[in-house]
């Protein structure tokens, strides 16, 4: 489905009734990492898995992107499904960056906050000369470069080197996102603020999900995160990397399931 937005179309899937379960795909991917999910939870659930601007079959729209701007798309996102209740929104890796400014800006909205593969801190000055690269990269060289280097370490290597539809699948998903939609996300990280304040102002259920061998945010960070939140489970899947709905997809709507039903 699509929806004209304030300057753009955004692409959305959306299936099932009940308590609204808005999922926040991360960087460079698409509304596709959110398959297993969509297809599991609509029996229970209001699932709802939008592509971001420049992603997936959204609009390329350039930038600049931040995640004030793509936290807003989201919320004209529910307005336009006439979404009144509060909303429990997942979000994975850049997803999460995105779902705590959600959080900051529409914290009536929300219900509770399912955090997987995610971090709260800001990127650190090397981080954000490298997200400069990158994109110069992308501009010079398309989308490739980033998911050549990205793609070995998204999956954990168990997942990477027995699981090659997965991998291809993946690929797929990342050579998809739009230059526009690469650069907009890369610098939107780069100036992201930092979050961990708003970690003690979390006042809803909350769970941060974690593979065990992520190799792009390590589990030590996740831990801590949830430590710093009131009201949070955490949960580790082991022979798990950065994708854990996608890793252990099963296991992941298990906790899904259960989170929301204790709401
Ligand atoms: C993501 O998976 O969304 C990104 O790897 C997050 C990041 O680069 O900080």
């Amino acid at each position: 489905m699509k929806v004209n937005l304030d300057n753009f179309e955004m692409a959305y899937s959306e299936a099932g009734s009940g308590t609204p379960l808005l999922f926040i795909h991360g960087f460079p991917l698409s509304k596709s990492i959110w398959q297993p999910q969509l297809e599991a939870l609509n029996t229970s659930f209001h699932v709802i898995t939008p592509d971001l601007r420049g992603h997936g079959d959204s609009e390329a729209v350039p930038g600049p992107y931040s995640m004030e701007l793509l936290a807003g798309d989201l919320n004209a996102l529910l307005d336009h499904l006439g979404i009144n209740q509060p909303v429990v929104v997942c979000g994975h890796s850049m997803g999460g960056y995105i779902t705590f400014e959600f959080f900051r800006q529409y914290q009536q909205r929300v219900a509770g906050l399912i955090l997987t593969a995610t971090r709260s801190a800001d990127d650190p000055p090397e981080g954000k000369a490298n997200r400069d690269k990158a994109a110069q990269n992308v501009l010079q060289d398309g989308v490739s470069p980033v998911v050549e280097g990205m793609l070995p370490k998204i999956m954990s290597p168990a997942t990477f080197d027995t699981d090659p539809e997965l991998v291809e699948s993946v690929k797929g998903i990342m050579m998809g996102t739009s230059i526009e939609g690469t650069v907009g996300a890369l610098m939107a990280m780069k100036d992201r603020p930092d979050s961990t304040l708003t970690l003690e102002e979390i006042n809803v259920p909350t769970v941060v999900l974690h593979g065990g061998e992520d190799q792009i945010i390590p589990l030590v960070e996740a831990r801590k995160m949830a430590g710093s939140i009131q009201d949070c489970e955490f949960v580790v899947f082991d022979n798990t990397g950065h994708l854990p709905s996608l890793e252990n997809p099963q296991r992941f709507n298990n906790v899904v399931q259960d989170f929301i039903q204790g709401l």
